[in-house]
């Protein structure tokens, strides 16, 4: 019922030419697999043009590493979702742990972000995710909510199903510590008990990505667990072998082929 979908985000890594090319193979090496598999990279700002251009006509999707929630405006430095669709970026990603840590992004600034994307049509991918010191306090549950309640006051039951939700521990994030397949479930399924309180049956139509240290190794694992509907993935989706490697495994999941 939910696709499969794997994102990557390049972050600050791809220039121009390698944004072209990475484009280019992750479109030739994960074509076979696009009937049960969404693939979509993030690619920085400065390349999205290119990358739009190398990704026209093949089934890789583009989505932008942040937005800004106005539509336009004195705000240097910014962008907005129409400045996103004109280059047929159809995603975003929204609270990256990055964002919130080293730019101040507050979980008020990422439920602005999502109604900002809903609103023009496009796919956020809006992160949560706990650090260490939080998950040895006990603190996930609490942590969790907090970040995603203002997510949840933004969309209505009809758009629910466009809303992704990516659950990255921020200690997992480009450490290579990845969390369990169990310990990444479990987090998955306290989001999907969240979503179900407001939405009802609507909540199993929610994809939630886990990210953090995600790589060919461990990818098959986490996308058996039951809630765990793909990846967003940094270090690893930065060669096309590696993440075409990471969309195989997504289609021979056996949850995929009930
Ligand atoms: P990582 O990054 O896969 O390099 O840990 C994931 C992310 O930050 O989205």
């Amino acid at each position: 019922m939910r696709k499969f979908l794997i994102c990557g985000n390049w972050k600050m890594h791809h220039n121009v030419e390698a944004t072209r090319q990475t484009i280019t193979d992750l479109a030739a090496q994960t074509k076979a697999f696009q009937h049960n598999v969404e693939v979509a990279v993030a690619p920085v700002a400065t390349v999205l043009w290119v990358a739009s251009s190398a990704a026209r006509q093949t089934h890789v999707q583009l989505a932008a590493q942040n937005v800004h929630h106005a539509a336009k405006g004195a705000f240097t430095g910014e962008w907005s979702v129409s400045h996103l669709q004109e280059l047929s970026v159809g995603m975003a990603i929204v609270g990256h742990s990055e964002r919130r840590q080293y730019f101040g992004e507050t979980d008020e600034n990422v439920g602005k972000k999502v109604r900002a994307l809903l609103d023009a049509h496009m796919t956020p991918i809006a992160c949560v995710g706990e650090t260490l010191s939080e998950r040895e306090e006990n603190r996930i549950v609490e942590v969790i909510t907090r970040q995603m309640k203002p997510i949840l006051q933004q969309v209505t039951p009809n758009e629910v199903s466009r809303l992704v939700i990516a659950y990255e521990p921020v200690w997992a994030i480009g450490t290579g510590k990845t969390a369990t397949p169990l310990q990444a479930q479990e987090v998955h399924a306290f989001i999907r008990e969240l979503l179900e309180k407001d939405f009802g049956s609507r909540a199993a139509q929610v994809r939630l990505l886990y990210g953090g240290s995600a790589k060919p190794d461990n990818a098959a694992e986490l996308l058996c667990e039951p809630d765990i509907d793909g990846l967003l993935v940094g270090g690893a989706s930065l060669d096309a072998a590696s993440f075409a490697s990471m969309v195989e495994s997504a289609s021979r999941t056996s949850k995929n082929s009930k």
